[in-house]
């Protein structure tokens, strides 16, 4: 049923972002497909994505700073996990402290999520992880759920939420606040959120992180169509569209797009519909908003949190933040 319904919102979501006359968008969760979500991966190892090794380098560096003021036995839990790589610095951290760790992490990437759970469960004997196939603020409710069943009371434990990568970057900026202000009415004080921000840099750092040389962006961009040709019927020709992504120095943010190569036609049959594309014309598929300090400061105030801690690198590129409710 879940399945049923999360093909549904894709279907609806193509319908819509395909029928727009002006610019033609999909948003860009459904990115991560099972495909996608390993294309994604293989991002983060490329030498031009400094995102991941450079948050990653902050967590080992300060993980134990970030845990060690939290007095209560901590909940984690994580919006986006992915592949949960990142965790593991914290898991070594916080089992310093406590026996037992509950983990929830929270993807919409059911079939990653369910074997990255199978290998975290059997790789780390005394945490025990919940996968939560759901949407963010869906998944941090079943948690709650899961958390009174098994009778852990909220009050007498620190949920730290954690939400890294600089995935926030992916909202607009008024999203990126009421989703942080949607978290906020889920926690109480003494809960942390942990965020990882990416910060301005110069352009051609930007935008060689979303152009790797070995061309696994533009696969993971352009996975988007074979995903609508193999769940919805599409008969997408992948060749006759490109990857392009660039920084949008206005809105402050990467967009990335895909373009058709020529005018041609393009038809869905689970929509039954024909879809026409101009040369050149784009399929806006994801934005990366690159934050300010005074942006991150704004952000935090506004959505009802204070900054508890906060860690960045020698190059000021990125800024893990550690929250607490105001
Ligand atoms: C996972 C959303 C943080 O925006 O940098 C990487 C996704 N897109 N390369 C990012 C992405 C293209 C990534 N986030």
């Amino acid at each position: 049923m879940f399945l049923d319904k999360s093909k549904n919102e894709f279907k609806n979501d193509v319908l819509l972002g395909l029928s727009d006359p002006i610019q033609k968008s999909i948003p860009s969760k459904y990115l991560y497909d099972a495909v996608g979500s390993e294309l994604f991966e293989r991002i983060t190892v490329q030498p031009e994505y400094y995102l991941t090794r450079t948050e990653i380098k902050i967590l080992d560096i300060h993980a134990n700073e970030l845990i060690k003021d939290i007095p209560k036995e901590i909940i984690l839990i994580e919006l986006g996990s992915g592949s949960s790589k990142k965790t593991k610095f914290l898991f070594t951290e916080i089992m310093k402290k406590q026996n037992q760790l509950y983990y929830f992490p929270i993807d919409i990437s059911f079939d990653f999520l369910n074997s990255v759970v199978t290998n975290l469960q059997k790789s780390f004997s005394n945490v025990i992880v919940k996968g939560i196939p759901d949407d963010y603020i869906n998944g941090i409710n079943h948690c709650n759920n899961i958390l009174f069943e098994n009778n852990v009371e909220i009050k007498s434990v620190c949920r730290l939420i954690i939400f890294l990568g600089s995935s926030i970057g992916n909202f607009e900026i008024g999203d990126a606040r009421n989703f942080l202000k949607d978290i906020r009415l889920q926690i109480k004080n003494g809960d942390y959120l942990l965020i990882g921000f990416d910060l301005e840099k110069d352009v051609p750092l930007l935008e060689s992180a979303y152009n790797d040389n070995e061309g696994v962006t533009s696969m993971f961009n352009l996975n988007l169509l074979n995903r609508i040709n193999k769940e919805l019927g599409g008969n997408f020709s992948i060749d006759n569209f490109s990857h392009h992504s660039f920084y949008n120095k206005d809105k402050k943010r990467i967009e990335m797009h895909i373009l058709s190569n020529k005018k041609q036609q393009v038809f869905i049959s689970s929509l039954n519909k024909q879809f026409y594309f101009e040369k050149n014309e784009a399929i806006h598929t994801e934005n990366s908003y690159k934050y300010s300090l005074d942006d991150i400061e704004g952000i935090i105030k506004r959505a009802g949190f204070s900054m508890e801690k906060e860690f960045s690198d020698e190059n000021n590129w990125y800024k893990l933040a550690l929250l607490k409710p105001k």
